[in-house]
């Protein structure tokens, strides 16, 4: 009453600002930082309080920040999550508090009542867009693949490998002959093909490398030049994000082909969390994103120029 009196007599407007919690993974990958990025600035733009919390790659850090979210009455919450499992308790401990959750580039094993909806590519898709992209340039030759992983337990990287396998399967002269974890990162991306490349006669016995994201393709081609082979011929190359250093690399003969992951989730997350907290409209339970192949043949400069303007 008295703070409605005060604000008329103000004329200012008793509405404070939409506040928004975001339990984001970390910052492992340039996709990831520009998502981050991109998040912040459309909150900024439509005038959103955004509460943003690093989780380090830990999904306890992000239960706790979704608690402390839930603590602290936010209008809502948007949680990037790490692994598939173990979200339910503190999901229906949001959906008591009666906060709406929105999932951002990852989806979960759990009720979809216990989420407004998944803004996230079709990451099986991803996996065979870029599988069928390697049939292709492969033809009829046999092609020993390597395959660096995303997170363990990851939705991209269980979803990525499936619909990869899966795009493959019918060509009997492709096989992934080793396959591991690089946790989305450059550094583990090197490591991993460094191992790769000892064991398979210093790299001579292999064809194509399949990674779940471009930092680890990154990080891979590295190794693969240390070793005296070249990426992009000798090893043919390709992952999913599609980030500027990617396009990089393309131009330079030592990628050969990505799958474009948008960073911009926030956008399409806030055009319903608005609309929803405005009037109560229930958008579907999955936004789905588009997942564009790149290859050397689409003037890969020019896209990397553009890309910066992204939040890269
Ligand atoms: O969930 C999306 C994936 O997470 C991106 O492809 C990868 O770079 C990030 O770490």
């Amino acid at each position: 009453g008295a703070t409605m009196l005060a604000s008329a007599v103000l004329g200012t407007s008793v509405a404070s600002a939409t506040t928004v919690g975001f339990s984001q993974i970390g910052s492992e990958s340039g996709w990831r930082a520009a998502e981050t990025t991109v998040t912040k600035k459309e909150a900024e733009k439509r005038g959103i309080d955004l509460k943003f919390a690093d989780a380090q790659q830990k999904q306890e850090n992000q239960i706790k920040a979704i608690r402390s979210f839930i603590a602290q009455g936010v209008d809502a919450i948007l949680v990037a999550p790490v692994v598939e499992t173990g979200w339910d308790s503190v999901l229906e401990e949001a959906k008591d508090a009666e906060i709406p959750v929105i999932l951002l580039d990852r989806t979960i094993k759990a009720s979809d009542d216990l989420y407004l909806t998944a803004v996230t590519s079709d990451q099986v898709h991803e996996g065979k867009v870029a599988g069928n992209w390697l049939v292709e340039a492969v033809g009829d030759r046999d092609c020993n693949i390597v395959e660096l992983q995303g997170t363990t337990g990851s939705s991209p990287a269980i979803a990525r490998k499936k619909g990869f396998e899966e795009a493959i399967a019918g060509s009997d002269n492709l096989e992934i002959i080793r396959s591991q974890t690089g946790d989305f990162t450059r550094t583990k991306g090197k490591e991993v093909m460094e191992s790769f490349l000892k064991s398979e006669d210093g790299g001579k016995n292999i064809c194509a490398l399949y990674a779940h994201n471009d930092d680890m393709a990154l990080g891979a081609i590295q190794a693969i030049k240390e070793a005296g082979l070249k990426p992009g011929e000798d090893i043919l190359v390709v992952s999913i994000d599609a980030v500027p250093d990617i396009f990089k690399a393309l131009a330079a003969g030592e990628a050969n082909a990505t799958v474009e992951l948008t960073p911009n989730m926030a956008g399409p997350a806030f055009d319903v969390l608005e609309a929803y907290l405005a009037d109560g409209t229930e958008p579907e339970k999955w936004i789905q994103t588009e997942s564009k192949l790149y290859t050397q043949a689409d003037d890969p400069m020019k896209v990397y120029e553009e890309k910066k303007d992204l939040g890269y």
